[in-house]
């Protein structure tokens, strides 16, 4: 067993997207561009309608995956093919978009609690052009197991033995949504050879520490890349301690990024511009 080691800690940032929804972003900055597979991750989280009301509007995507994971308030989710669904307390959404899709993300309140997250999963070439493919997973079946005290939501992968709902990834996600209560210390195996992030959202704690040493300290709003190992160990703060473990295998192919567009070289993205542009999504 080898506890994997913080390699790195980002401080999210403030910024907007869609159509002026303000989200705080960890991955796909300046600052980290990407940890191979995963290209983006944003948290939105306000009580202020004005923050989230324009929604996302009509967008396109190509070539990876969008996962949409909600903690609170209730979004829809509408697509060029007539696909509808919504994105309730407690659900994920993992959209394999593939060859292309366009769609809208809405929320459906006009003030009151609006917290989750986006997550963009890359695509190898040899699935990039995929056809589109949703799962939507309503809150019931996403299973919850108890473990030394903590609380695991099982979204994809697996948690001592729990398979978790979202099936027929690539990549072999692990996503965990982890709660650990004041002062535990909480460890779970992630595969040896992905590539994993762990994000805080609530409380705080300390990372990637052997048992009775101390890690490294981390508090909500902070994404932490950890190094190489096949356990993830922590130990909450006196408040507890919230985050996401995502993990994925790495892809290991260039990355051409044009804004929703995720190919592998600059001429697909190109093409992906004027298949947009032309209709042909
Ligand atoms: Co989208």
């Amino acid at each position: 067993m080898a506890v994997r080691r913080v390699q790195r800690i980002v401080i999210g940032q403030e910024t907007s997207d869609g159509a002026g929804v303000r989200l705080r972003r960890t991955l796909g900055t300046p600052q980290l561009d990407h940890v191979d597979p995963f290209l983006l991750l944003d948290e939105f989280k306000s009580a202020e309608g004005s923050d989230y009301a324009a929604g996302f509007p009509d967008h396109p995507h190509r070539g990876f995956e969008t996962v949409t994971y909600m903690l609170a308030g209730a979004m829809e989710h509408f697509d060029h093919s007539g696909n509808r669904g919504y994105l309730l307390p407690g659900s994920v959404q993992w959209m394999t978009a593939g060859r292309g899709i366009i769609h809208s993300e809405m929320p459906k309140q006009k003030d009151g609690l609006m917290w989750g997250f986006q997550l963009w999963v890359n695509l190898p070439a040899a699935h990039k052009m995929d056809p589109p493919r949703y799962q939507d997973i309503p809150p019931g079946e996403i299973p919850e197991r108890e473990t030394g005290g903590a609380r695991v939501r099982v979204i994809a992968g697996e948690s001592g033995g729990v398979a978790g709902p979202v099936r027929g990834i690539v990549t072999e996600p692990l996503y965990l949504d982890v709660t650990v209560p004041a002062r535990q210390r909480f460890e779970h195996p992630v595969p040896a050879g992905h590539n994993a992030v762990v994000y805080v959202f609530e409380g705080s704690g300390e990372l990637g520490g052997e048992d009775g040493a101390a890690g490294r300290p981390l508090e909500a709003g902070r994404l932490a890349v950890l190094g190489e190992g096949d356990t993830l160990a922590a130990v909450a703060g006196d408040g507890g301690l919230r985050f996401l473990l995502i993990a994925a295998r790495p892809i290991g192919e260039p990355i051409a990024r044009y804004g929703p567009f995720v190919m592998n070289t600059r001429d697909e993205v190109m093409q992906a511009v004027r298949d947009f542009q032309d209709g042909r999504f």
